[in-house]
């Protein structure tokens, strides 16, 4: 069913969760939000919201928990740093500040119990108000350097299907199903899919698909109502993907669009994950990474 309650032509807010606990980075994120630790040059959170600015989005709100004062000062601008690397003619340094001026409004609230990312996105519900926005995990990277423009390819597609809910997702492989939620795909065309349900972590003889969920969504306000019907798992955490199945098993218009190979989701939140991203990002820096690549080879070739 076609979701009634608005017509709109772009998405242009998005909520960011950044309040998790990041316990699986343990102990790097004891202090820090594992959203601020570097990939290369920059912390996971701004090559975000960069992503986010590329592709239209103009508000986002983070929400976030304790401990992580740090990524609302990172996006603040710091006139007295300004001073002093012009004062001491730093231009190629002050030109790393430029993000400073990222074309977006930022907003903040705080998730006071870490209750899962249903729960976090419940947060943002006067935020949206009656139209539709885009989620973004502030753990997750979106193709190389955060350059994918699939948020702007899940917004006009939740837009022209009048979808109440426009899922990523990214081909994964078949032993890696059980780390993800893994969508149930019916008819589809081109780069999309209807989905028919989800299945959180499947095994891999269960799962109906090997298209997982991928850190990009576009949702309806409708998701809210659909959270709060949502009960607690074992944990006490609210899941998003038990929202998304309420609004499939109500008929209403979810969509998946597939992530082109290019578009490949780079998710921090576990050690193996994270060390993998730096090291392909920095061999790609186009300032550092070919000395990098002898350094890694010659490191490789001492075993
Ligand atoms: P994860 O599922 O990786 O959970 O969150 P986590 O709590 O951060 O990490 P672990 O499992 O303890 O290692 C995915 C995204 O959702 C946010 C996180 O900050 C991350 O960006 N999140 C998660 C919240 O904002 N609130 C929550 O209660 C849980």
């Amino acid at each position: 069913m076609a979701d009634p309650l608005y017509i709109c032509k772009v998405i242009q807010s998005a909520l960011i969760p950044v309040a998790g606990h990041g316990t699986r980075l343990l102990p790097a994120t004891k202090s820090q939000p594992k959203e601020m630790l570097p990939v290369a040059r920059k912390p996971i959170v701004q090559y975000v919201a960069e992503e986010l600015v590329a592709n239209g989005i103009n508000q986002m709100l983070f929400i976030t928990g304790r401990n992580k004062a740090s990524i609302e000062n990172h996006f603040d601008s710091d006139p007295e740093l300004m001073r002093v690397l012009a004062s001491t003619n730093k231009q190629e340094l002050l030109d790393e500040l430029k993000f400073e001026e990222l074309q977006a409004n930022f907003f903040y609230t705080r998730q006071r119990q870490q209750k899962g990312l249903g729960d976090a996105i419940l947060c943002g519900e006067s935020f949206a108000g009656e139209l539709p926005f885009v989620v973004a995990l502030g753990d997750s990277i979106l193709g190389m350097n955060g350059e994918s423009k699939a948020v702007s390819r899940l917004s006009q597609l939740f837009t022209e299907m009048r979808a109440s809910c426009v899922i990523a997702v990214e081909e994964v492989a078949e032993e890696d199903v059980s780390h993800y939620g893994i969508i149930d795909p019916g008819e589809g065309e081109g780069d999309w899919v209807r989905v028919k349900n989800l299945v959180e972590k499947p095994n891999k003889n269960a799962a109906p698909s090997r298209w997982a969920i991928s850190g990009r969504y576009a949702f309806s306000p409708l998701i809210f109502d659909m959270i709060r019907r949502v009960k607690p798992d074992k944990r006490g955490e609210i899941q998003l993907t038990n929202a998304m199945q309420l609004l499939c098993e109500e008929g209403k218009r979810v969509l998946a669009l597939k992530l082109p190979k290019i578009d490949k989701r780079y998710d921090i939140g576990n050690f193996p994950s994270y060390f993998e991203t730096f090291v392909e990002f920095a061999l790609a820096d186009p300032l550092y990474g070919a000395d990098f690549r002898v350094a890694l080879k010659k490191m490789l070739e001492r075993k």
